[in-house]
């Protein structure tokens, strides 16, 4: 069986994970972070990046350093990891779900500016697969308004629009290194920060609400509670393993490609008569090859593909289930965002790692043309 993702072992983290234990630093922000902090910030054209446990404590301490709270408008789209609206919400924020564009799977700007209302304080986006088109036009959109915003980058380190990096177009934006993603620690993340008036305070509420970064650095005598904050910051082990991977990100991003475009190359040019769809991918963006995803034809069982899939060796999955229609959100199911609900119905993703040989990506993609054949 193909599983759907599997993570890469690489080639430094043994050695790198004992010196970690050898040196007797195991609490964060020691040495092997400090590596993770500069290779995450070149990859990011010089941003400035504080690892932290996981991608959705990455995005709670976002929404912590915005000082959201209860009477304050939050619009995010449906189509994202829970994640994404837990930390608003954890914040007494009202949350706000817009749609998303049926090409590129992501919440664009036709989408957001449908859903802003003059209580709207911030926008929390999230470019599905890493991909999406309207990145500066929902910067500007933004600014225009003095609206927050925060890019949950999760699925999108490596990606670039226009030659800029995705993660570096809000002021601030998080990353997820979770086993499903392009580098994995297990469980891991990080917090970019590119308003530089940001960077103090999101270091003090990441270290409990204190200044001890400041402290460990010898920049004052003492540390003291300063702010309501907790801990986000990951053990040297972890971080250790992050820059086992982060040393390979170039082997394993370029096997990704090689996978994700074997994938296209096979499957594109039977798009049109099988009725299916693939992922826009917009003019001037590099993806990161994170998802490959494209929507069953209408009509068709995609269950019954994905169960098809299965029994052919391949485990293909489906995510996501909207979050405006979840068990959680009661009420919001009224609402009716049709390009999501269609999108969440059709879309099926195929397995992608970085061990996965364009051979086996071929094979896969063979196997997906012969479930849509005979649906
Ligand atoms: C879009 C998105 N946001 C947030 C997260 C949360 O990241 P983590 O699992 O590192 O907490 C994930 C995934 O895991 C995700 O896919």
């Amino acid at each position: 069986m193909f599983p759907f993702s599997r993570p890469y072992r690489a080639p430094n983290e043994r050695a790198y994970i004992e010196q970690a234990l050898a040196s007797g630093h195991l609490a964060g922000d020691g040495p092997f972070t400090r590596r993770a902090h500069e290779q995450l910030r070149q990859h990011l054209d010089g941003a400035e990046v504080l690892l932290t446990t996981s991608g959705t404590h990455a995005l709670e301490l976002a929404a912590l350093l915005l000082e959201l709270g209860p009477g304050d408008e939050v619009v995010l789209p449906s189509f994202t990891f829970s994640s994404t609206a837990n930390a608003p919400a954890l914040r007494g924020a009202t949350l706000r779900f817009a749609d998303l564009d049926p090409g590129t799977f992501s919440m664009e700007l036709p989408q957001l500016e449908a859903a802003l209302t003059p209580r709207t304080r911030a926008v929390f986006a999230m470019p599905y697969g890493g991909v999406s088109r309207d990145m500066d036009a929902i910067a500007a959109c933004c600014a225009a308004r003095g609206i927050a915003w925060v890019e949950d980058n999760a699925h999108g380190l490596f990606a670039r629009l226009g030659g800029r990096p995705l993660g570096t177009f809000a002021p601030l934006a998080a990353l997820s290194f979770h086993q499903t993603k392009n580098l994995s620690c297990g469980e891991g993340g990080a917090l970019v920060i590119n308003d530089p008036a940001m960077r103090q305070r999101a270091e003090i509420l990441r270290e409990k609400g204190t200044d001890r970064s400041r402290f460990l650095r010898g920049e004052v005598d003492r540390y003291t509670w300063r702010a309501t904050g907790s801990s986000y910051l990951p053990s040297e082990v972890l971080a250790a393993l992050l820059v086992s991977q982060l040393d390979a990100a170039d082997a394993i991003q370029r096997a990704r490609r090689a996978a994700w475009d074997t994938y296209r190359g096979v499957l594109a040019p039977r798009a049109a008569d099988l009725g299916f769809t693939l992922q826009t991918i917009p003019e001037g963006l590099e993806h990161p090859a994170h998802v490959f995803a494209l929507l069953a034809p209408p009509g068709v069982d995609r269950d019954g593909v994905l169960r098809r899939l299965a029994a052919a060796g391949v485990k293909a999955t489906s995510h996501y289930e909207p979050l405006h229609r979840a068990p959680h959100e009661a009420g919001a199911g009224q609402q009716h965002l049709p390009h999501t609900e269609d999108v969440a119905a059709r879309l099926v993703r195929l397995p992608l790692y970085a061990d996965l040989t364009p051979g086996d990506a071929e094979s896969i993609a063979r196997r997906l043309l012969s479930a849509l054949e005979q649906a």
